[in-house]
């Protein structure tokens, strides 16, 4: 088992992505919070990995709140007796318009929940990681954190900034043994994309625009954060690892 003896928190865990890392977390040995604004979906996700004799909590949680992040880490350390790996990965969408259509609240509320929610969660789990001796942070980004697409202004924004968010954490606390990554996912098959997929003119050539012609699996994305989190990548810190079937090359 590759995380035994570790405990984990993915934020955005009730779905998708997130719901995927901390099945696989736990099922590599990791105590898992499941940390979701979605009260039915959190607990969905902790359920499945009860279910298969792993452990889990789930903590409701804004990741755009600060006091609830504070929280979130609290309890974990509460319930499981330290933190090793930080799993910044709840996010949201915009509003498909152009710049000069989006308003100003929704561009705050992408950037609160895909930016400022990852800094919080640096923010408050870097000391518990201190505690631990080290550990690894994880935050999820995007192919449009690494190129500019039409009509989504705040999430490529907010996305942009997390890869450079996470080069300047990897400096700030790798002499404290932790490494800080992110991913950058292209067409994940999740929620966030049901817009896309409704667009029968659109959705051809999106689901086929990477060099394998074809989208992934949230479990695909979770085998790459797994890999992160682990020892194996105990030499990485301040990459962004692109698991996008090709999509930034194409
Ligand atoms: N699916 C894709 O194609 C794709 C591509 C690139 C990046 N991403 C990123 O992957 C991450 C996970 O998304 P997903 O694809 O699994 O979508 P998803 O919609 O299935 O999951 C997102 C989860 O985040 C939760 N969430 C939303 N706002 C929150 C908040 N304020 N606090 C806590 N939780 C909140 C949602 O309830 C949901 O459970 C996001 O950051 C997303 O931007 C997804």
């Amino acid at each position: 088992m590759k995380l035994s003896g570790k405990t984990a928190i993915v934020t955005g865990g009730g779905s998708g992505i997130g719901r995927a890392a901390a099945i696989r977390f736990a099922s590599e040995g990791a105590c898992v919070t499941v940390a979701d604004v979605d009260t039915v979906t959190g607990e969905g996700t902790v359920s499945l990995i009860l279910e298969s004799g792993g452990k889990a909590i789930y903590v409701k949680t804004d990741v755009s709140d600060s006091k609830q992040m504070k929280e979130l880490i609290n309890k974990t350390t509460e319930n499981f007796g330290g933190l090793h790996i930080m799993f910044n990965n709840a996010g949201i969408g915009n509003t498909e318009v152009r710049s000069v259509d989006l308003s100003e609240e929704e561009w705050d509320r992408v950037v609160d929940i895909n930016l400022k929610g990852v800094f919080l969660g640096i923010k408050y789990a870097v000391p518990e990681l201190m505690k631990s001796g080290g550990g690894a942070i994880i935050n999820t980004s995007s192919l449009l954190g690494l190129k500019g697409q039409k009509y989504v202004s705040a999430y490529n924004a907010s996305k942009a900034g997390v890869v450079v968010l996470t080069q300047n954490a990897a400096l700030e606390y790798g002499k404290y043994n932790i490494r800080v990554n992110a991913i950058a996912p292209g067409v994940i098959n999740t929620k966030i994309i049901d817009n896309w997929k409704q667009n029968e003119r659109k959705w051809p050539i999106i689901s086929r625009a990477n060099a394998l012609g074809r989208i992934g699996t949230p479990d695909e994305v979770a085998n790459a954060v797994l890999f992160l989190a682990s020892d194996e990548a105990s030499y990485i810190t301040g990459a962004t690892l692109s698991v996008d079937g090709g999509g930034l090359t194409f």
